[in-house]
This record gives C-alpha cells, sequence and structure tokens, in this order.
C-alpha cells in the first residue's frame, strides 16, 4: 500500500512538473543595436506583439534595443551560441562572418530606388544569400528596410575630394573601407554603440549613416556638417539561431513566420517616412549645417565612388552585381 501511494506521489509531482514545464514560454531575445525609435526598433516591438499574441503566450519575445544585450560583433557570436535567439544586424555587418556576398548591398549607388531593392531582398538573390548562411548556423528570416545614407563630418562636404584625409567611422565591410578610400578618407570600422563618443571626442572625424540613425543616436549633435548624399543603403537581414528554430514545435513556428510576416510589412512601410522625418527634426533643429547637391555635384560623388565597383567584384561577384542590374533594367532604369 505504502510503496502504491508513494508511486501514486511520484507521478503527480512528475505531472505537476511536466504540466509547470509546458506552460513556460520559450523565450526568444532579440537583441539589436538602434534605438526603439527607428524602423528597425519599431518593427522589433511590432513583431514581439503579434507573435505573443499569435502564440497566446506560449512565446515570449524579450526586445533589447541600443546594444544594451549585445554590440555589434558580440551579438553575432551570441546567436551562433544560442545566447540570444534572434538578431537584425545590417547587412554590411555579415562579411566577418565570411559571407562577404551580403556587401553586395554596400557597393555605392546600387540601388537607383527602392522598388530595385525590394526585388532583390525578395526575390532570388534575398534566397540565394540567406541559403549561405545555413552552414553558419543560422536562419535567414526577413530583410528589414531602413534607407539611404548621408554622409557627416566636421567639415563641410560639397565634393568628395572634401574627404579626403578624414577618418571615417564604417560598418566592417571591406566594400565600405573601398569606399572611404576612393574618397581619399582614412576607415574605421566600429561597432555602432562606439560612434557617438568617437565623434564627440574626435577619434573619428565623420560617419555615414541613415537619417533615423543620425537622430536617434544625436550623430548631428557632435557634427557640424552632413551632405544629403543617399550614397549607399542601410537594410537588415533578420536572423535567428539555426537549431533554435527547427526545434520549435511545428505550429508555434508557422505563427512566428506569420507575425514575422506583418512585421516586415510593418517595417517597410514605416522605414521611408520615418528617415523624412528624422531628416526633417535634423535640419530643425539647428545643430547641424545640411548641405543638398546641386546636379553637378551629385555626379561628382558618383564618379568619384565608381571605381569601387570594379575594385570589389571580385568580392561580391560580378553574377550578382549584374542579376541587380538586370532587376533595375526591368523596372526602367538606365
Ligand atoms: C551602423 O552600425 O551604423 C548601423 O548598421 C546600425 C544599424 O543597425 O542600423
Amino acid at each position: 500500500m505504502k510503496s502504491k501511494i508513494l508511486h501514486t506521489l511520484f507521478f503527480a509531482a512528475a505531472l505537476t512538473a511536466a504540466n509547470a514545464f509546458a506552460a513556460d514560454p520559450i523565450v526568444i531575445k532579440f537583441s539589436h543595436v538602434v534605438a526603439e525609435n527607428t524602423p528597425k526598433g519599431q518593427a522589433a516591438i511590432r513583431f514581439k506583439e503579434l507573435a505573443e499574441k499569435a502564440t497566446n503566450g506560449r512565446v515570449k519575445v524579450e526586445v533589447y534595443p541600443n546594444s544594451t544585450l549585445y554590440k555589434d560583433k558580440e551579438e553575432m557570436e551570441a546567436l551562433q551560441l544560442g545566447a540570444v535567439q534572434m538578431l537584425a544586424p545590417s547587412l554590411a555587418k555579415f562579411g566577418p562572418l565570411g559571407i562577404k556576398q551580403f556587401e553586395l548591398f554596400d557597393l555605392p549607388y546600387i540601388f537607383p530606388g527602392k522598388d530595385v531593392l525590394y526585388k532583390v531582398t525578395q526575390g532570388p538573390i534575398g534566397k540565394s544569400l540567406f541559403k549561405k548562411l545555413e552552414s553558419k548556423g543560422i536562419e535567414g528570416l526577413a530583410y528589414w528596410d531602413n534607407g539611404f545614407k548621408e554622409m557627416t563630418a566636421n567639415r563641410p562636404l560639397k565634393n568628395p575630394q572634401d574627404l579626403r584625409g578624414l577618418k571615417i567611422r564604417i560598418q566592417p565591410s571591406k566594400v565600405l573601407d573601398a569606399q572611404i578610400r576612393a574618397l581619399g578618407g582614412n576607415p574605421q570600422p566600429m561597432a555602432f554603440s562606439e560612434v557617438y563618443q568617437a565623434l564627440q571626442t574626435g577619434v573619428v572625424d565623420g560617419e555615414e549613416n541613415t537619417p533615423s540613425n543620425i537622430y536617434t543616436k544625436k550623430f548631428h549633435e557632435v557634427q557640424s556638417d552632413m551632405t544629403v548624399t543617399n550614397h549607399g543603403y542601410i537594410g537588415y537581414a533578420v536572423i535567428v539561431n539555426k537549431k533554435f528554430w527547427d526545434g520549435l514545435p511545428a505550429d508555434i513556428r508557422g505563427e512566428l513566420e506569420g507575425a514575422m510576416k506583418e512585421a516586415t510589412e510593418y517595417n517597410n512601410q514605416i522605414a521611408q517616412k520615418q528617415n523624412d522625418q528624422a531628416l526633417e527634426d535634423i535640419r530643425k533643429s539647428g545643430k547641424i549645417k545640411v548641405y543638398e547637391l546641386n546636379d553637378q555635384e551629385r555626379a561628382e560623388w558618383r564618379n568619384a565612388l565608381k571605381p569601387v565597383w570594379k575594385q570589389m567584384q571580385g568580392r561580391v561577384g560580378q553574377d550578382l552585381i549584374d542579376q541587380v542590374d538586370k532587376e533595375a533594367a526591368a523596372l526602367g532604369y538606365k
């Protein structure tokens, strides 16, 4: 009898433990480096809301913005080790992982319009890049848009020669390195979280970024001049630890995919608007001179940066560059 009770108690305890376990939500730590009031920051929050609702709380998404959990390089390692489950690094940050083709997106003036960009990210090129992530233990879920980059420094930058001799912070991309060298500048790769202080203390003289990043991180308060160059692009790959993702119950994964699809649409709807607003806010702040290029100056920037394509075609892949050109031509760009 005693042993029967013990038996029953044992099974009851085991059952309770199993229930408690089942009730524990699956936690997705989503780490990123930008402010909440940016396209990526807002889309991450939207994903959290949608994912938690769609899974009835079986999934909990913890969003860590502003590099509060990890900085650029660390977050990639943390994802591969499974310390975080989801990231959305800029496409310029995959080269150090050994996937240099992502630097296609860094080629100056590669996208004549956002319509070409979307064709690329949502078509075969986008898919083939995600495929390359798998051998690194990473799965690509979506591309999130941000916008075109402007140049800032502590001197007016009307002509490309104005960058000569300046130390310019870049993301860790060889294409961006070549880009700054083509302008006679001295490229300094650096984590996003360190840029404000580096600009403030003069460790670097300038940087390139989207208006939403410049405004939310107050770079415009520690730089005297900004030129609306729109010379390059910043966008993101939302990525997950593959083992984690593959190990999710199929129904949960399906709900999360749906939430990601919706969050992506939301991100891409707000990206341009947020950057337009940020540019307006930077102008209104009165803290930095904002210079608009005239047609001739714009052509000079383009010419000065054109050699980067040839230099980097071996790294990025001429086939990929040709495919982007084809998409652009199909959309009526020359
Ligand atoms: C940067 O490092 O400048 C950007 O990639 C930051 C970001 O995530 O937009």
